[in-house]
């Protein structure tokens, strides 16, 4: 099989891996997950002596904040919560998610048949096309897109057909340029709003539109909101699916806590929609796997309506603030083309005129000045002429980072 060297720009033959272990074609025909690959890139330049500085991988260099801590030490204690938790999810967890809904977007949730405990959104995101999908489906994805999109499609038996997001219309895609046939035979569109990677937000009109489109092609929509609480004006504060009416009955809302709280890595998530896809979404999971840790549940629930919760985000919205700000002035410097994003934690900016691989940029900022962004080819052909920089380091090392990329574009 043929996977694709993110960081040497050509293809690698992968070794007969599938007619030694009889692995599925499933398996084999899949690539290896891109922050895999960055992760293996950064230990090898690590171990060859090399200073590297990553800003290739959304995961919050801050703690937890205590008031979680705290919260999850008080419930790891009790013997109650030590045993195999619901399918769905805990009363209590559903419940404080289907408060904080209507306060956060005033849109209303049964919490006892629209709301579902995940194992972070990536379960949600990597399972929910199995709920759909048949061998020889397609399924619409943006391009680009989080990778996990087309794999999970792929799994499940599908194909994916990309639907591209260009600059010019905002990165939101062009509903109108799907063609009557493909909508129509297509089970779902997978959306991303606050986009990783383009950074982008939608509009109310976006996601009205959206569930006007999906209704006439019988689509169900995908609507991943793992970002929605990392924004940076009030004005680009994300709205949900579930606000627009008659959206619950043909949408799944994907959540996150781990962009909110700074909690990747407890995996806890949470999916809503309408009792008959939620009870579907169960159907799958319970077979599956058997929920989420009842302690983190609850502490992440109790997180949700804890007093030191606004405080927090309001403190984390400052700070990455202050790293756009970095970001953005070194890049204007430097002559990059890029928009300011409004929310996620990612600049998506052009690659320099002299490259036409997005990859051949990566490896050799890598292999120059141990510096690593991503690829913009990994989330899709539309993100290649694009690389992603994460702001998830502290801000000595975005400092840091910048001084090396002007380096570098200096020399070239
Ligand atoms: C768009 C998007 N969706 C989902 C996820 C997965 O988030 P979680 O940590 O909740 O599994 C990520 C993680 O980076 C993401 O970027």
């Amino acid at each position: 099989m043929l996977i694709v060297d993110f960081f040497h720009n050509r293809f690698l033959w992968n070794c007969n891996l599938e007619d030694a272990m009889k692995l599925s074609k499933r398996v084999t025909d899949t690539p290896p997950y891109l922050f895999h690959l960055i992760d293996e890139k950064r230990k090898a330049a690590q171990e060859r002596g090399m200073d590297v500085i990553s800003l290739g991988i959304g995961d919050p260099d801050m703690p937890t904040p205590d008031f979680v801590l705290d919260l999850m030490n008080e419930e790891m204690r009790k013997p109650a919560n030590h045993q195999y938790p619901s399918y769905k999810g805990e009363h209590d967890f559903c419940e404080n998610v289907a408060k904080w809904f209507q306060r956060r977007f005033g849109a209303q949730l049964d919490p006892q048949h629209e709301i579902m405990a995940t194992i972070g959104a990536k379960d949600a995101v990597s399972h929910l096309p199995f709920v759909f999908i048949d061998p020889g489906d397609t399924a619409l994805v943006t391009d680009p897109g989080y990778p996990v999109y087309e794999a999970a499609i792929g799994f499940a038996g599908g194909a994916p057909v990309r639907i591209p997001l260009e600059e010019q219309r905002g990165f939101l895609p062009d509903l109108s340029s799907i063609p009557d046939h493909v909508a129509s035979s297509a089970k779902f569109i997978f959306v991303n709003y606050p986009n990783n990677p383009t950074a982008a937000v939608a509009d109310q009109s976006f996601f009205e539109n959206l569930v006007d489109f999906s209704k006439k092609h019988d689509l169900v929509i995908l609507a991943d909101n793992a970002y929605s609480e990392v924004y940076f004006e009030p004005a680009d504060r994300p709205i949900s699916i579930m606000q627009i009416p008659g959206a619950k009955d043909i949408s799944i809302e994907m959540h996150s806590f781990s962009k909110t709280f700074n909690m990747t890595g407890w995996r806890i998530g949470f999916i809503v929609g309408s009792k008959a896809l939620i009870d579907a979404a169960l159907t799958l999971k319970s077979n599956f796997d058997s929920g989420v840790f009842m302690a983190i549940q609850r502490a992440a629930a109790r997180a949700l309506g804890h007093p030191d919760a606004p405080l927090f985000n309001e403190s984390r919205t400052q700070l990455f603030k202050l790293r756009r700000e970095i970001i953005s002035s070194a890049l204007k410097e430097m002559g990059f083309r890029f928009k300011l994003p409004r929310a996620s934690y990612y600049f998506w900016v052009h690659i320099p005129e002299n490259y036409s691989s997005s990859v051949a940029f990566c490896a050799d900022l890598l292999e120059n000045q141990g510096l690593i962004v991503t690829p913009g080819i990994g989330y899709g052909p539309s993100g290649e002429a694009y690389f992603r920089i994460s702001m998830t380091a502290d801000d000595s090392k975005i400092k840091q980072a910048m001084e090396r990329l002007k380096y570098f574009v200096k020399g070239l």
